[in-house]
């Protein structure tokens, strides 16, 4: 899979023109216009910019902002010799490499006259300000004031730098100024694994962390929305869900479930067989759905979801398989199908807050088929608080 899609070039000129967070963003799956969504809308409560009233909303949005995390701002591959813009939680960073090829994160804006710092261009390894030339290392220290005499270094004159690590080819941030990170980026598991072949592609949803999350896990809606791509309609088989809840993750096992009948699943396992499926939620934002099929089928979507801002969340979504048939055989015809997975899933999530933004918030109703949907937002609400989340088991029936 051509892992670009769904993302645009570095440092350019939109911060110049002065575009809200929404529209720092790639061009969606979806191909629709923005929502103009600001970060700090579902802070003041209301969709603000818009002449209605919230006469059915109660001002409610599922946000919750988990900061003391690990996020991705970019694929390695996006991130060469240029500064590159990203936001995360809200912030605007620029991304840059040091001399040594190293990855850091400051805040986008110069210290000095606070131009964004992603105009600028890479000069001997540091981020050189489009304005007056200042230059800045990865740790964001000021190393060279032109015209100046004396030293150029000085705390006011540090640009502040978020923890970064590279690997598995995504560049990590850690939003959070002044916090030495206790945790570690999420690993891949596939990534370089003997027998796997890995598909990679980003996409942005303009919809909360969490209902991207949701969606990403949400069975029902696959025979729906997905309609003959993963799932047809019904066939009556009941399945349990096994749904465990521990302090930083929720597993669901799905038991008796039969080879989905849809086009996807055809062609990754033609020959059928038993099938065991897991759809997992790991704090803060890692979304998984693993099928084994048989004894030779083994799929994996391993999907790490970025918070841009409130209402946009980008998704990095690393598909890892290892089939009876050879991957390079399978690739061609997975990438087709899986972008119409992945553009019916945004349209959907596009127009869920475009309906929310217009009754002036949420009213969820939920049963128990929404089988994580509610794990997912408690942990995610503990998280935010830093506060822990209660073990718990339960079982659930449903009928695809
Ligand atoms: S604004 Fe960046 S060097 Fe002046
Ligand atoms: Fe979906």
């Amino acid at each position: 899979m051509d892992p670009s899609l769904g993302e645009r070039g570095g440092a350019d000129d939109r911060a110049v023109r002065g575009e809200t967070l929404a529209s720092d963003e790639p061009p969606r799956a979806d191909g629709g216009q923005p929502l103009g969504f600001e970060a700090d809308d579902a802070a003041r409560g209301t969709a603000l910019g818009d002449k209605l009233l919230p006469l059915f909303g109660k001002g409610r949005a599922s946000v919750a902002r988990v900061t003391s995390a690990w996020y991705v701002a970019a694929t390695s591959r996006k991130l060469r010799n240029k500064p590159r813009a990203c936001t995360v939680l809200g912030i605007p960073m620029v991304l840059f490499r040091d001399g040594a090829g190293r990855a850091g994160a400051l805040l986008d804006r110069c210290p000095h006259r606070n131009v964004p710092l992603s105009l600028g261009t890479v000069v001997g390894g540091r981020l050189e300000c489009r304005y007056h030339g200042w230059r800045f290392d990865g740790a964001g220290v000021c190393r060279h004031v032109p015209s100046l005499c004396g030293p150029s270094e000085g705390k006011g004159r540090r640009a502040p730098a978020f923890p970064t690590v590279e690997q598995d080819g995504f560049v990590w941030v850690y939003p959070t100024l002044g916090e030495d990170p206790k945790s570690e980026p999420h690993r891949f598991a596939y990534v370089g694994k003997p027998g796997y072949t890995v598909a990679r592609q980003t996409v942005v949803a303009e919809a909360t962390l969490f209902s991207t999350l949701e969606n990403a896990l949400d069975v029902p809606h696959t025979a729906f929305l997905h309609r003959g791509l993963f799932r047809n309609e019904s066939r009556g088989i009941t399945l349990r869900a096994l749904v465990d809840r521990s302090a930083d993750r929720v597993v669901a096992e799905y038991v008796g479930e039969p080879r989905p009948t849809g086009l996807v699943a055809r062609i990754l396992s033609p020959s059928g067989g038993m099938v065991t499926h897991f759809d997992r939620f790991l704090l803060p934002s890692i979304a998984q759905v693993e099928y084994r099929i048989g004894t030779e089928n083994h799929f994996f979507v391993d999907t790490a979801m970025t918070p841009v801002s409130d209402f946009v969340t980008r998704i990095h979504a690393v598909v890892a398989f290892r089939l009876r048939i050879p991957g390079w055989l399978v690739r061609p015809f997975l990438k087709p199908l899986a972008m119409r997975v992945f553009q019916q899933d945004a349209r959907i999530l596009r127009r869920q807050t475009e309906t929310i933004r217009r009754f002036g918030g949420e009213q969820f109703v939920s049963t128990d088929i929404d089988v994580l949907g509610r794990h997912i937002w408690r942990l995610l609400r503990s998280a935010e608080r830093a506060e822990p989340t209660s073990a718990e088991r339960t079982e659930v029936e449903l009928v695809v």
